[in-house]
């Protein structure tokens, strides 16, 4: 009998049952490019140490490309009975090409192979999903661009706090984006080390040049310690909370969206292309690209947490329960690229009702800190009673049914007498939202000065 390539003490095939738990090739075929690129620079390096020899080597090189044609064309479907992409590829370079594809597993491992075909991936990915989230940061600057002049009413416990404009509720997003694009080009930074050549965890006594892999790969250096090497998933875990992070950044702007487009407030209204209708309320528009951009959310996090324990309990080095690594990042990583471009969209073709947000900012009192701050400054009144006051004002709009905004110079000395006609500009919405001058606040003064740094910063990573 055949004996099975990664299994010289094992006599008998494999139970169906094993192989369906054991084998990964069914996910892991994702990794092909990377698990060729891997093994030509392994290759190389084994030629250029004399471990191999040159025609060795060429033989490997031409097979592997051979390999990648094949299955970028879709001549090989990357199915069948192999226990990973690993052994999958080196069985069919052994068969086209003989001993010299057996020669190829020379000072390497299946552990650290995973590793670097693995952590290859994920470095990929991250610079992927950082350049979708540079653009997405562009279109919140445009956005905020057309509206440092919209007032909106700014809240806090969803309750009309203070006036804002649209264009400074933009660049929230903006910032929150740029940290999570700061976020993954750390983890990159981080993990830009090749575990190739860390064998199965204990290095090689093959005169082997690691330097060598890692520059041919694109990789700083090589990683310090091989134990760790073929232990260490935290490059996994890391893009796995980045994209947790940033979904939750997602969801909560897709909340907002959810308000915002409701009857109730109207403040934008997504486009068709991204509203649905209902199968039997013919009047329906609903939301359901921000809807499901909150609901998976809730599937990254469960990826991450489901690495996180698996990993908790492992001895050093690689166990199998590592296997388990991949699928959770390939979903995750696939719905972080699909929700930033598909939220990227929706947002460059909403419509802002500017109009419908000014209103609101009628509702609320929204100027009463600025009448409180209006009396500490006018009168030197000390700010815990100039609050009692103002909210003696806030009762009496209340009774009138007005806005603090609409009472007259009459109604307001009645509460306060040193009130002066100077108090009408300091009541309306936009002077309040104007008036908020210090740095980082809402003043379309400071909005435009924060869109110029997201800009400058945007240039500066180009
Ligand atoms: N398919 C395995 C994984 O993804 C590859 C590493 C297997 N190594 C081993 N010693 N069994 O984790």
């Amino acid at each position: 009998m055949a004996k099975k390539i990664a299994s010289a003490r094992i006599g008998t095939e494999s139970s169906e049952l094993l192989k369906e738990l054991n084998n990964s090739f069914p996910f892991d075929k994702v990794l092909y490019r990377e698990d060729i690129e891997g093994s030509k620079a392994h290759a190389a390096m084994l030629a250029h140490q004399g471990i191999i020899s040159n025609d060795d080597l060429s033989s490997i090189t031409d097979g592997l490309n051979k390999i990648l044609e094949e299955i970028e064309s879709g001549s090989w479907k990357l199915k069948g009975d192999d226990e990973d992409i690993h052994m999958a590829i080196e069985g069919r370079l052994t068969s086209k090409i003989g001993d010299a594809g057996k020669r190829l597993h020379t000072a390497r491992s299946r552990n650290d192979q995973v590793a670097l075909d693995f952590r290859l991936f994920v470095q990929r990915q991250t610079k992927e999903i950082s350049s979708l989230l540079v653009k997405l940061i562009s279109t919140f600057v445009d956005i905020a661009k057309d509206h440092t002049d919209t007032l909106l009413p700014g809240m806090t416990h969803l309750q009309h706090a203070q006036p804002i404009n649209f264009g400074y509720h933009m660049m929230a997003y903006a910032s929150m984006f740029k940290r999570d694009y700061e976020r993954f080009i750390s983890s990159y930074d981080r993990n830009n080390f090749s575990p190739i050549g860390c064998a199965a965890l204990a290095g090689t006594p093959h005169p082997i040049d690691r330097q060598m892999t890692a520059s041919i790969l694109g990789f700083k250096a090589p990683t310090l310690n091989c134990l760790d090497t073929v232990s260490d998933r935290d490059f996994a875990l890391e893009i796995l909370f980045n994209i947790s992070t940033m979904m939750m950044h997602i969801s909560r702007l897709s909340e907002e969206l959810i308000l915002w487009s409701s009857s109730e407030f109207r403040w934008i209204t997504l486009s068709d292309r991204h509203s649905t209708g209902s199968s039997i309320m013919p009047q329906k528009k609903n939301p359901d690209i921000p809807e499901l951009l909150r609901g998976k959310t809730g599937r990254v996090n469960g990826n991450l947490i489901a690495l996180l324990t698996v990993m908790k309990g492992l001895p050093l080095a690689y166990n199998k329960d590592m296997q388990e690594d991949k699928e959770g990042v390939f979903d995750s990583v696939n719905t972080a690229k699909l929700s930033i471009m598909v939220l990227d969209e929706m947002l460059g073709q909403m419509t802002v009702n500017s109009s419908r947000m000014e209103n609101a900012c009628m509702v609320g009192h929204l100027s009463a800190t600025d009448l409180a701050d209006y009396l500490v400054k006018k009168v030197g009144m000390p700010f815990r009673d100039a609050y009692h006051i103002v909210g003696n004002v806030v009762n009496l709009a209340e009774e009138q049914g007005l806005d603090i905004s609409e009472l007259s110079l009459n109604d307001l000395q009645s509460i306060e007498s040193r009130i002066q006609e100077d108090v009408m500009a300091v009541l309306n919405n936009r002077s309040s939202m104007n008036a908020r001058t210090s740095e980082g606040g809402t003043a379309t003064a400071r909005t435009l000065e924060q869109i110029e740094s997201m800009q400058t910063w945007m240039d500066s990573i180009k």
